[in-house]
């Protein structure tokens, strides 16, 4: 195992935000070099280096068999380093034809969008499933841009709500018809066309159940991912009641399946991963803020 030192970011404790962030040198493990960013999940230990996603090419392996130096992968889990530590059962080959920023913003945006469509709003990716009416709020954050163009390659019709200046781009990435949320049409989410949803895929915190309700088609589903206490509350009282129209709070799980169909599709040039900006990891504190501010269109990458 090697024991040089590196450059990594680690934060301390929570709720310090960006100030909270410290460029250090670290011993270095074992793993690959890396690339990344996606950020929010709660550690329980500190130091602790942020940041989930990361693609780049295997320096060195440990005993265990499955992954070889130079491979080119993507992974889930690593963070804010040089070099990161890779679970050969997390971590998947990366075609050449996708770039290490590309893959990088890949693993928890579209797995999220690709399970949550798939595992809970019954849509198939393929085209061969019954066309849904699906309604994706916060099309153009860095999960929404994934989920826009995943629904698309099931043939659902999509309709999708972002920032003004955001509607063109949105439209771009394949959804049939786009509200402004800060409009009132936006901000009730109705179908321009009269739709109604058979599946939302919800990214925007705080919308009410009453806002989803009338927009649902009679079994129509809400899949929760900017889940919160409202959110918890309104799915046991579904279920208590019976309601045909349900809001089911979503949580992704990793699974190398998920990600090597990911990599497969960004491989055909059927899914791109849309690149908001890119940091140095020395500047990953600027990363960390804007991807905090929520402004973000797509995904932001820090590189090295
Ligand atoms: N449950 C899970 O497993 C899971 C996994 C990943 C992410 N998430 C959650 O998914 C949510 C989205 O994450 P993200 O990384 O995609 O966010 P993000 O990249 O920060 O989203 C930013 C984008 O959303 C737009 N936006 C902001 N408020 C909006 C609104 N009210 N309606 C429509 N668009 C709005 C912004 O447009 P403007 O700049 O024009 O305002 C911006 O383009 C977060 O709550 C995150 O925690 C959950």
């Amino acid at each position: 195992m090697a024991t040089k030192l590196m450059q990594a970011v680690q934060y301390n404790s929570y709720g310090e935000g960006v100030s909270g962030l410290k460029q250090l040198a670290i011993t270095q493990l074992i793993g690959i070099q890396k690339g990344a960013l996606h950020a929010l999940y709660f550690p329980r230990k500190f130091p602790h280096i942020p940041c989930t996603d990361v693609a780049g090419e295997v320096v060195e392996v440990g005993p265990q068999p499955g992954l070889d130096i130079g491979e080119r992968t993507l992974k889930y889990g690593g963070g804010l380093s040089e070099f990161a530590v890779a679970s050969e059962s997390l971590t998947v080959a990366r075609p050449s034809e996708v770039s290490t920023a590309e893959a990088s913003g890949l693993p928890i945006a579209g797995l999220t969008a690709r399970n949550a469509l798939t595992e809970i709003g019954g849509a198939k990716l393929d085209g061969t499933g019954e066309p849904k009416n699906a309604l994706v709020t916060s099309a153009s954050g860095g999960v929404g841009v994934f989920a826009v163009q995943l629904a698309k390659l099931g043939n659902n019709h999509v309709t999708a709500t972002c920032g003004a200046r955001n509607i063109d781009f949105v439209k771009g990435l394949g959804a049939d018809e786009v509200l402004d949320y800060k409009t009132p049409e936006g901000a009730s989410l109705k179908s321009p066309s009269g739709r109604k949803y058979d599946a939302v895929i919800n990214f925007t915190a705080g919308i009410p159940w009453s806002t989803f309700d009338p927009n649902l088609s009679e079994n129509g589903i809400v899949v929760d991912l900017a889940t919160g206490l409202s959110s918890m509350l309104t799915f046991e009282l579904k279920k208590l009641t019976f309601s045909k129209k349900q809001l089911v709070p979503y949580f992704v799980t990793v699974k190398r399946e998920g990600l090597e169909h990911l990599a497969q599709l960004v491989k055909d040039g059927k899914l791109k991963t849309i690149i908001d900006s890119k940091f140095p990891l020395n500047k990953a504190e600027y990363a960390w803020a804007k991807s905090i501010d929520g402004h973000a269109t797509g995904k932001i990458i820090v590189e090295q």
